[in-house]
């Protein structure tokens, strides 16, 4: 896949040596020289407040590769020859007198110049002033800010405004790393590459769609940040909303940023709110206590390292969204998601109707409906649940229900399914945005997502309690189930 003729980059990292930095965006650069797209004189200025040098980090990156590349795709040679690309400066970043030198390495070179800010949102309006006090920028510099874009609406529009200030719309790139998976992107060619599909995309032909994103991990060291943001600002606002757009929206009538993103905002204007009255039937807020996780016993949230043990933080939500247009009126959208759940599992199942006239044994009345299984992770692919004969002399026209089933790794088994970031990373050098979030996207999401942080503030209620290895409170169950419906689990 030999691309030399890309545009050649200069990288600016901000927070290079934190965490994101070190397990998913070197990585990720790395997997780019791997695959031949990083165009002859790019270059990447990691930059942090620590005092080390070039060399210093060059030996920790390689040894850090070597922890998050896969054995069979690391190359000594190569990742030398991405090595030599890294250069280090130490700087604070609130000190504009040492943004001098960030311009001093862009002369140097002749590339486009990427910004990544992978440093607490916090930082992005005085990076973003010192940038241009130094008159590092130009119109064409592109700026890639991580989550979260502040903790509420207000917050929100502040750091946009920050950036706003210095940068256009058309130069920021909000990473949602959701955007980023094969699988995600995957929703868009199902959706709209299979008229199959297409046209039985509304309430004439769907009942109901489920979306989980569950983990099976707990908080690994991220207390002190969790603890203020909570599973529905952490993966609710951004990852879960997305997929729910991805899902829900029209047909942009092209593939261009705006196109998509136009759509997207659609979805969101129309979710209904959330009015206090509707929490109890609606809304699910968990915390997990100890259990266990792969077989083994797990402290509870209140007994992880660093815990606040009075901090009622949910760590578990299920919703039940609805989209109050004609293509989604009447058809729930389920969703759920937590952190030490039994499993890591994303999926998004798509509940058709049942047919019309029902003719076949009325005991199998149950099994009549279609449901359409989009594997997010792992195991990536789609299966379709359809009913056919059961065989046999003596069964007559009972009906068994079977999957069509695509397992990416199975049927293309030579491609390789590459990281959220490497896709995201890559797209940003060939400057679209169509995977990334535009302000007014961040700010809908915002908006009804902090309706029902309010209503549970009005409540005082604690989140439910459930065993770390569950899936979730019962009253996740309860909420379903009060439909007469249920989680889809694969039998
Ligand atoms: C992040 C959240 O955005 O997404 C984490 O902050 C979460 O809490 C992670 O664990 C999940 O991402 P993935 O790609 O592992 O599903």
């Amino acid at each position: 896949m030999a691309n030399k003729s890309n545009t050649r980059c200069d990288l600016m990292l901000f927070g290079a040596l934190g965490d994101l930095a070190q397990r998913k965006l070197f990585p990720a650069l790395y997997q780019l020289e791997r695959a031949n797209l990083l165009a002859d004189g790019s270059r990447i200025l990691a930059i942090a407040r620590t005092d080390v040098d070039t060399d210093a980090v060059r030996s920790q990156l390689r040894e850090k590769l070597t922890h998050y590349v896969k054995p069979e795709e690391m190359d000594a040679e190569l990742a030398d020859r991405f090595l030599q690309r890294v250069d280090y400066l130490r700087l604070d970043f609130s000190e504009p007198e040492g943004f001098g030198a960030l311009n001093d390495w862009h002369q140097q070179g002749s590339g486009e110049l990427i910004v990544y800010m992978a440093t607490p949102p916090s930082m992005y309006g005085v990076i973003a002033r010192n940038l241009r006090a130094a008159s590092c920028c130009t119109e064409n510099t592109r700026v890639v800010v991580e989550k979260p874009i502040g903790h509420d609406l207000e917050s929100s529009r502040v750091i946009n405004d920050e950036l706003g200030e210095v940068f256009k719309e058309s130069q920021l790139f909000r990473i949602d790393h959701y955007l980023g998976k094969e699988t995600v992107q995957n929703l868009i060619a199902l959706r709209f590459a299979n008229n199959l599909f297409a046209s039985q995309w509304d309430q004439n032909h769907i009942s109901h769609v489920e979306i989980t994103v569950a983990e099976s991990v707990g908080i690994e060291g991220r207390w002190g940040y969790f603890d203020k943001a909570g599973q529905i600002r952490d993966m609710i606002q951004n990852h879960l909303l997305q997929l729910l757009c991805l899902i829900a929206m029209d047909p942009p009538s092209d593939l261009s940023a705006d196109s998509i993103r136009d759509e997207k905002v659609k979805v969101l204007k129309a979710l209904r709110r959330v009015t206090p009255d509707m929490m109890e039937s609606h809304v699910v807020r968990g915390q997990y206590t100890a259990g266990t996780s792969n077989g083994k016993p797990v402290p509870g949230y209140l007994e992880e390292e660093g815990a606040n043990k009075g901090s009622d933080t949910e760590t578990f939500v299920a919703l039940k969204a609805e989209i109050e247009n004609w293509r989604w009126s009447g058809v729930p959208f389920y969703i759920r998601t937590g952190k030490r759940l039994p499993e890591k599992l994303s999926q998004i199942i798509i509940h058709f109707k049942p047919a019309p006239h029902y003719i076949f044994d009325p005991d199998q009345k149950h099994l009549a409906n279609n449901k359409l299984i989009i594997r997010l992770q792992p195991d990536e692919g789609m299966s379709l649940k359809i009913l056919t004969k059961d065989q046999g002399l003596d069964k007559g026209m009972r009906l068994r229900q079977g999957p069509l089933e695509l397992t990416f790794s199975e049927t293309f088994e030579n491609d390789r399914i590459p990281d959220a970031y490497e896709r995201l990373l890559w797209e940003v050098m060939k400057g679209n945005q169509y995977l990334f979030v535009r302000r007014d996207e961040v700010e809908h999401a915002w908006s009804w997502v902090d309706q029902v942080i309010q209503n549970w503030r009005d409540s005082g209620a604690p989140p439910k309690r459930y065993a770390a290895g569950t899936w979730g409170p019962v009253a996740s169950i309860a909420m379903i189930t009060r439909d007469g419906r249920s989680w889809y689990e694969d039998a």
